[in-house]
């Protein structure tokens, strides 16, 4: 559990944007309606994350308490990895939760304490997996694919680009969720893969080609971004900067791999085997079901097909050649697909890298990881 955000409660928003603006530098990064509340949430970073709250009908719960106490401190929440589990607890410990949990900004699941429970603080618990945003669907020449927009549109944009196998619900969610409070985040499902169209066969041109179209579509023309990958998508966010040189700011790529040997193809494969991932971890395995339609299996044929081209094609195209943007490339430490001699070489093969290493991070971050990534990213990339 952790402080996950303070709830303000505010008569005057305006004025109280222009005084934290005054104080700590911090606007407003993502607002949103919660009509069931009767609220207008707007949330800012100002070390911790705030969270101001507007009315928007007077009958409301919030506005009846927002009429006899005034605007102030409105609620302290919680964040819990497993919502339900801790409305269970807290009706086993006899509180008087004020509802079981439902939807609340911010994509979350969210429920209230009785403050006469709670020594006369509002307090909220939230469930730390918030769902994705509605999707937005983009033509490409291998069939339409759904982007995720993360964030204020007038920050600047950044196109997030998941793994091989993966997508944005399953790898990059959480990058997305830190990254928007200082950029407007367009995550993709690439090609075959999460909600986008199936697709014959996977290659890296069909993957570019559709990176290409979602830059085309929800960056304006001629307005400068920076791009974001994991895994194979650090490789594609090289070849997106190398394509579009002239627009790209800067670039970061974690736990890419740009010089494949038979080794990391095997490895790679014994991750991509459907039937021993359902029989060893039967969850995550309907995990990936539910995040790709239910077309795992296909999906995994696929990358393992695409996984074998690799050593030839990045032993033949150099995939750093040309790409003279600041590239911050990063790994885990303990990385067991890519070892952390193809971290370092990737570095030094480019001419303007910067290196970080996480501690005791493996392949895949946990959602902690990807907070503590996203936060080295946002800081490098506008230090610029
Ligand atoms: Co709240």
């Amino acid at each position: 559990m952790h402080l996950e955000h303070l709830g303000w409660a505010v008569t005057a928003p305006a004025e109280t944007l222009a005084l934290l603006k005054h104080l700590f530098g911090a606007s407003v990064y993502k607002s949103e309606r919660v009509d069931a509340e009767g609220v207008l949430t707007h949330f800012l970073d100002a070390g911790a994350k705030i969270e101001l709250l507007e009315s928007t009908r007077e009958d409301s719960p919030f506005a009846k308490g927002l009429a006899k106490r005034g605007p102030g401190l409105h609620h302290l929440a919680f964040g819990v990895a497993d919502i339900d589990a801790a409305y269970a607890r807290v009706l086993e410990a006899g509180l008087t939760p004020l509802a079981p949990p439902k939807q609340g900004a911010d994509g979350k699941r969210i429920f209230f304490l009785h403050p006469r429970d709670t020594h006369g603080v509002l307090i909220e618990l939230c469930g730390d997996a918030p769902a994705l945003p509605p999707a937005r669907w983009v033509e490409t020449p291998s069939g339409t694919v759904a982007t995720y927009a993360f964030g204020h549109p007038a920050s600047p944009p950044l196109l997030l680009l998941h793994g091989a196998a993966g997508c944005t619900r399953l790898e990059t969610l959480a990058l997305a969720r830190e990254l928007e409070k200082a950029f407007h985040v367009i995550a993709m499902d690439l090609p075959g893969h999460g909600l986008s169209a199936s697709c014959e066969t996977l290659t890296m041109r069909v993957f570019l080609d559709a990176a290409h179209a979602v830059v085309d579509a929800c960056i304006p023309r001629e307005a400068r971004f920076y791009v974001m990958g994991y895994s194979l998508g650090g490789a594609l966010a090289l070849l997106v900067a190398r394509d579009a040189a002239q627009r790209v700011g800067r670039v970061a790529v974690h736990a890419t791999n740009m010089a494949w040997d038979e080794a990391h193809v095997r490895r790679m494969n014994l991750r991509l085997d459907a039937d021993r991932l359902e029989r060893r971890a039967p969850a995550l395995f309907a995990a990936f079901e539910e995040a790709h339609q239910g077309r795992t299996r296909t999906l995994f044929a696929q990358v393992a097909e695409f996984a074998a081209t690799l050593p030839e094609l990045t032993r033949t195209h150099a995939i750093t050649e040309g790409v003279d943007v600041p590239v911050l490339v990063s790994a885990g430490d303990r990385d067991e697909l890519f070892p952390l001699e193809k971290t370092l070489a990737l570095k030094n093969a480019l001419p303007k890298a910067s290196l970080a290493l996480l501690p005791d991070v493996t392949h895949t971050l946990s959602p902690d990881d990807a907070k503590a990534l996203a936060g080295i990213v946002r800081r490098w990339m506008l230090a610029a």
